[in-house]
This record gives C-alpha cells, structure tokens and sequence, in this order.
C-alpha cells in the first residue's frame, strides 16, 4: 500500500526550467503512484503575473510526455495556484502566508510545509529570512527547505550562504539537492559494497590497484553558457557529484543503514581526502576546453563559439584527476576522477581495478614481467544500470591461454523505464523526512575545501585551450596523468568510433 503525504509546496522560480523540467514532471509521477493523491497543493511563485489557469497549463504542458489522461490531468493541474512574487518585498510574503494558509485548510494539509528555492542562490538567504519573519512557516506541521546547487562558489561564499539560511531552518530541516544522490545505482553502489562480502572483504589498499570515476557528458554546454561559463567542470561537476561518489565508495561500512550512520562515514571518507598544496594540484589535475570537432557525421563548434561564453574563455569544460585518501583502509590507492562535456558519449561508471595476482604462474619463458589482467568491478550509472566484473578463465581448446571473461548484469529498459526519476525519488525522500541522499553542510563545506585549492592554483597560470577536440575522450594530458604511473583509464569508448572511422 502506498502512503499518501499530506504537504504544501512553495516553489520558488516555479516559472524556471527547473521547476518544468524536473519538479512538475517528477510531482506528477508521485500522485500517479499515490504517494501525493488528495491532500496536497503547490504554489508556483516568481516575478512574472499569472493567473492559476496560465500555470495550470504550463505544468499541463510539462508533464504532457507524461501521457496523463484527461481526468488525471484536471485533477492534477487543479492543486497548482500561482502569486506572482518578488523576493524582496516584505508585504508579498504576508500574501503568500496567506495563501498557503487557506489551501492548508482546503487540502487538510496537517501544517506541512516543503519550500524549494529552484532559484539562483542569491536569494537563498532573502527568501529564508522572509519566511520565517513573515511567519509562513508553521507551528504543528514540518517545515523542510529544499537547495539547488551551486551552495556557494567556493568555501567562504558557501559559509555566508549557510550562514543566511540557518538563521531560518535548522541543519535537519534543510535538504541540499545533489541530484546524484538520487540516481537508483548510485544507491546501488552501497548495495554492492555491503551486500556482499567478496567485495567488501576486498575494498581495500590490499586488493584494489586504483578506482576510477568517470561522469562523461556528449553535450556541450547547451543553453547554460553565462553559468557555465562562471563556472566549470570543477565546480559543476566535481565539487559536489563526483565527490559524493567518491564519497560512497571510499566510506568506512555504516554500522547500520541509517541516514545518520551513512552521513558519519561519508563525511569521514571526505575528511580523509588530501588536500594538495598548489604544486601537488599542478601534477595531479589536469584540465581541458574543447575546441571544434567531428564524431560521424556530426560537427560541433568549439566552447568559445557557444552562446554566452566569452570568446576567449579560460574555463575548463573538462578535467581528470587524482584523489588520494590518507586512511589505513585506502593508503596508497589512487582515485582517477574525470568529468567533462562534449566527450564521445555519454556515461557515468565506476571502475574498480583489483591488483594482479602476486605471480602469473601461467608465463611463458619464465617472463616474471608477465602480468594477468586485472580484475576489474564496473558499476554503471548512467544511461544504463548495473554491474560487471571480469575474470580470467581458460580459453577452450589446446593449449593453456587465459581469457578475460564479463559477467554482466545490466537492467532491462523496462525496468529503467519505471525506475523513479533522480528528482522524484528526492522530493519522496524529503516528505518522509529522510536526508540520506542530501548533502549535509559538513560534507560541502569539506568539498570545498579541496576544490578551493584546485581553483586557486588554476585561476594563476594561464592555460592554452582549446586542448581537446569535441567528441573525444579529453585532452593528451587526461591519458598522461595515468600513463606516468603505468596505468590508463578502464573505459575509453574513443577506440571504438576511432576503429570504424568516425573519429580521428
Ligand atoms: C548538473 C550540471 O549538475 O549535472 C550539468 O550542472 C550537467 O552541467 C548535469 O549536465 C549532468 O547530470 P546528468 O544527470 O545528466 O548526468
């Protein structure tokens, strides 16, 4: 049986993007499931005037690829009120009291409240103050606050922005979106971890030579280019997705799976992580722009020639680098992290590349170089979902030849069909109250802590991009950070596009 909430949202920016890409769709979803059915309202606030109707239609028209029927439709769209709202003026906050009030008294909402500020943060604090000295939250029901990234952009704009909202809300009822954290494998990475003891038994600097986390885009920077540009890889990408990732797979075992225990351990896995001096950064992080570009027949302009980004940007639209995490259980193991945008395709995975076994007792000519390959533990992220893991076996026939064999177990689209939406399963999370995949302050402030340095040392030298050419797999000096240690990245879907021809 599905449990309904009972809640009033409050969108802030419920004109944006955000709000009609993710948020409607993802509302949608959860009153098809039950899990929001009867008692339940949402006002969409920005600047713009609306009427109820105009915002019924517009988030009719963001859940239409949806397939609603016509009655889920009116029945939907009918709990949507619009106020036209501008963030600064004291008086209009008392309108919105107002206004939530009666639809608490309509809706038998229970004084539930959930406010989402899908607007750019620096409003974060107005909008926190606001509701708290206009009395907007309530006294008997629960009052969450949902933040989009960039909380801040770097450690001590991050400190003011936290600041400002805790005046407001408390660290419990505050809930940092990473949308990451609510991606179905990202779960599954604890799952795999501590579902199975071959694996955890094995997590360790005993067994494992290096991990890799790759979060590749084939996009480039779509319409996003005056963000993306103040921005980059590093603070887009890596300062919050990559290292939750990194994160969760670098953790010590949750005593048990609560959302306490695993926000413990995560913030211990960050704490863990080294912080580089500059000339530390300069060899362990690398990072790239793309310039023009072929992949088949498709043709892409270079980063500079895209729409709000300055002509001669210094941005990185890609970067790689290594994360070593100074604990008894990973010393000496390197982390590989690369993201970018523009690569050949898309694809989160993590590779986990156990050590060879101590002798190939297999060599021929008594070759002591000769080495087996590695083991090596794939999850999938994204587009599709799972695990693999080779090992060796015996080729059939004569002779004695080893093999690399997968073991693959991916889902099916139908179940990555119904498997909730990164944005459903959060808001889910958030009406029962749970924070486990939300980003606590600790766990940002520590990221920042280690990307700060990162961008230090980068905004002083200049750098000679573009470096890289749209649709490949990064810049030379991505494949040299591992080369130099004798190793290279797991996952290089270049080789394939490069062998037919579509990529030079
Ligand atoms: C966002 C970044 O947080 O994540 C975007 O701002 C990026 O630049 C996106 O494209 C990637 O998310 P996903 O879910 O498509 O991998």
């Amino acid at each position: 049986m599905v449990q309904e909430n009972k809640a009033l949202f409050i969108i802030f920016g419920g004109t944006g993007d955000l709000a009609k890409r993710k948020l409607y769709p993802s509302l949608f979803r959860l009153f098809k499931k039950g899990n929001i059915r009867k008692h339940f309202a949402v006002i969409g606030t920005a600047r713009r005037e609306w009427s109820n109707e105009h915002f019924r239609e517009v988030v009719a028209e963001s859940i239409a690829s949806l397939n609603p029927t016509q009655e889920e439709l009116t029945e939907f769209t009918s709990h949507f009120y619009y106020q036209a709202h501008n963030v600064d003026n004291t008086s209009e906050y008392q309108l919105l009291g107002k206004l939530a009030d009666s639809l608490d008294e309509t809706y038998d909402l229970d004084g539930n409240r959930l406010f989402y500020l899908a607007m750019a943060p620096r409003f974060f604090g107005t909008i926190s103050k606001h509701i708290k000295s206009e009395n907007i939250m309530t006294e008997k029901g629960f009052n969450r606050l949902i933040i989009e990234k960039p909380f801040g952009t770097d450690y001590n704009t991050a400190r003011e922005l936290n600041d400002a909202i805790a005046g407001s809300f408390n660290e419990e009822q505050i809930f940092r979106i990473d949308h990451y954290l609510g991606k179905e494998m990202i779960q599954n990475i604890s799952a795999v971890r501590f579902g199975n003891n071959i694996f955890e038994s094995l997590w360790n600097h005993k067994y494992i030579d290096n991990i890799q986390v790759t979060l590749a885009e084939s996009v480039g920077v779509e319409e996003r280019g005056g963000y993306y540009d103040q921005s980059g890889a590093l603070k887009d990408m890596l300062q919050n997705h990559i290292l939750q990732v990194v994160a969760l797979l670098a953790m010590e075992p949750p005593t048990v799976f609560s959302e306490e225990a695993i926000r413990t351990e995560k913030i211990n896995a960050l704490k863990s992580i080294r912080i580089y001096n500059e000339e530390e950064v300069k060899e362990n992080f690398v990072r790239g722009q793309y310039g023009v570009g072929e992949l088949g027949d498709q043709t892409f302009v270079s980063y500079k020639d895209e729409p709000g980004v300055s002509p001669d940007s210094q941005t990185e639209t890609f970067l790689a680098g290594k994360f070593m995490i100074d604990n008894f259980r990973w010393s000496g193991v390197p982390f590989y992290v690369r993201t970018g945008k523009r690569m050949t395709e898309k694809g989160t995975r993590i590779n986990i590349v156990f050590k060879s076994t101590p002798i190939n007792v297999f060599r021929e000519n008594n070759d002591l170089n000769s080495q087996l390959p590695e083991n090596v533990l794939t999850i999938y992220i994204q587009p599709t979902e799972g695990f693999s893991l080779t090992l060796n076996g015996k080729e059939m026939g004569d002779g004695f030849n080893i093999d690399p064999v997968k073991l693959d177990y991916r889902h099916s689209q139908e179940n990555l069909y119904n498997s909730p939406e990164a944005y459903e399963k959060l808001i889910l999370d958030c009406l029962k109250g749970d924070a486990t995949n939300f980003t606590h302050w600790d766990e940002v402030a520590n990221s920042w802590k280690i990307v700060d340095i990162i961008r230090e040392t980068w905004d002083k030298g200049d750098v000679d991009f573009p470096n890289y050419s749209a649709g490949s797999m990064g810049p030379d000096c991505a494949f040299n950070l591992l080369a130099k240690e004798n190793r290279q990245w797991i996952w290089h879907p270049d080789t394939w596009y490069k062998e037919q021809g579509l990529l030079k």
